[in-house]
Formats: structure tokens, C-alpha cells, sequence
């Protein structure tokens, strides 16, 4: 069996001038998928929430589901750093919830790693995640579980002050212990200044080329639902479209009596 990539070798990899590559999973089937393809970690996104449940955003998603897709993507993968997502209220309230249910991720889920949104506010927390053997992925710039506050999916830090904030939250982080940090939704050239300003590497999406990884939605990526076409995701297949093609031949089949035929029967 291949060796597990630890976050400790994720964050090694900054040095080492290598990309981190992650894509989300939700589920075992496609855990083994990307599990036989050369990706480095996996996240068990909050964005399920979008893409499984059907939600116009992150805030719904309990923590229980997290836990039972996160088990699922443990079952279907063996080598890459798999990291669940804390969702929306299951860590904010205080440094005692998020450790319960970070801990529940880990144990429940068998994450090896876990992913909160927030930054100089989430520091005490993480430091206490860290202290107790936690490793914990950061998440700044367009943070989805804050989309009511930003008024919509918006590109953030164009301006100086919003900026600075990043770049201060970013910091924060690193100082807390974090081993890799989500930049989502940044304009290019400040995702390279907050890149530039952190030891530790940053995963972007839709923030620009210049982050020490990226991260996409496998489903966005695959283009499973093919009107959903922001600038960020590039489609690399064509799966909408593959399995829609894939029914329409069944059911054609099945109408002409041409399905099941022997080869696809008993005697
Ligand atoms: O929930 C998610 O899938 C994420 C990634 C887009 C980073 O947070």
C-alpha cells in the first residue's frame, strides 16, 4: 500500500518548491478515483452542501454529515492527506467546540487533518487544535461560510484596508500553527503577496497562480453540472454531458427491447 501523505510533509513541500495539488471527494467511489490519480490531499468540503445537497451555500451542512462523508472518502482512499472541513457554527462558539468537534472528525470521520474558515479570530483555536495534535489547514479571503456578511460570493481585499487584513490573518495563522492555508476568491497579485509573506503553503482557488498549490471542486472540475462556469473552474472532462449521453442510451435500448440482450442474461 502507498505511504499516507502526512501534513507535515504538505507543508515541507513549500520548501522543496513543490505544488500541492487538492481536489474535494464526498464519497468512496470517487475517493478510489482520485486516490489512483497523483493528487496530494483531499478535502471533504463543506461545499457538499452545494454540489450533494443542493444548497445556495455552505450553512446548513451539520457536522454529522461532515462526519459520514468524510468516512466515506476514508474508505475509497490510502495515500493522499485526507482533510474534513468544520462546518458553519461547529467551531466558532468557542476553543471547546472546536476542539469536540474537530476531535469528532478525526475520530469519527478518520480525518487526518481538518480545515476551518477565519483567521486572527480563529487563532486561539487552532492554537489549542495544534497544541493537542490536531493539524489544521487554514481558510481566508472568501470565506463561503461568510457569504451573507460579504454580500455574495465576492472577490475580496481589492481594497488596501481588506488587504491588509488578509495579509495580517494569513499571519496570524502561521504564528497559530497551521501547516497550509486555503486562499480563496483574492485578487492575483495580493494571493502572491500573502504567498510570499508565509512560510507555510497556500492552496488557492480562484485567487491566481501564484499560490503554493490549488484546490478545485472535483464536480466543478469534471463539469458534472455543466452551466456552472465561473472564471476559476476549468472544465478538465466532459462528465455531464458523458452521463446524460450514457441514460439516453440505456433508456433508448430498453425501449427497443434492445437491453438486456444475452450476453447480459442468465440462462
Ligand atoms: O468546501 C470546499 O470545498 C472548500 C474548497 C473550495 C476550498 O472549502
Amino acid at each position: 500500500m502507498a505511504r499516507r501523505i502526512t501534513a507535515p510533509r504538505i507543508q515541507r513541500m513549500k520548501g522543496k518548491g513543490k505544488k500541492v495539488v487538492m481536489v474535494t471527494a464526498y464519497d468512496a467511489t470517487f475517493a478510489r478515483l482520485v486516490d489512483s490519480a497523483d493528487v496530494d490531499a483531499v478535502l471533504v468540503g463543506d461545499s457538499l452542501g452545494n454540489v450533494i445537497q443542493g444548497h445556495e451555500t455552505t450553512l446548513p451542512v451539520t457536522l454529522e454529515e461532515m462526519i459520514y462523508h468524510t468516512r466515506c472518502v476514508s474508505r475509497g482512499l490510502t495515500r493522499p492527506l485526507l482533510v474534513g472541513d468544520l462546518p458553519f457554527l461547529s467551531y466558532q462558539a468557542s476553543v471547546e467546540q472546536a476542539v469536540i468537534s474537530a476531535g469528532r472528525l478525526m475520530k469519527e470521520g478518520r480525518a487526518n487533518a481538518v480545515k476551518l474558515e477565519g483567521g486572527a479570530c480563529m487563532a486561539k483555536a487552532v492554537r489549542r487544535l495544534v497544541d493537542i495534535g490536531i493539524p489544521v489547514m487554514g481558510h481566508i479571503g472568501l470565506t463561503p461560510q461568510s457569504v451573507h456578511a460579504f454580500g455574495g460570493m465576492k472577490i475580496q481585499g481589492r481594497e488596501d484596508q481588506r488587504a491588509e487584513q488578509i495579509l495580517a490573518d494569513a499571519k496570524a495563522l502561521e504564528e497559530a500553527g497551521v501547516f497550509s492555508i486555503v486562499l480563496e476568491g483574492l485578487p492575483t497579485p495580493l494571493a502572491k503577496r500573502v504567498t510570499e509573506s508565509v512560510e507555510v503553503p497556500t492552496i488557492g482557488i480562484s485567487a491566481g497562480p501564484h499560490c503554493d498549490g490549488q484546490v478545485l471542486v472535483l464536480y466543478d472540475m469534471l463539469a458534472l453540472d455543466e452551466t456552472f462556469k465561473p472564471r476559476f473552474v476549468k472544465h478538465y472532462a466532459s462528465m455531464g454531458a458523458t452521463v446524460v449521453d450514457a441514460l439516453n442510451r440505456f433508456s433508448s435500448e430498453v425501449r427497443e427491447g434492445a437491453f438486456p440482450d444475452e450476453e447480459h442474461s442468465f440462462e
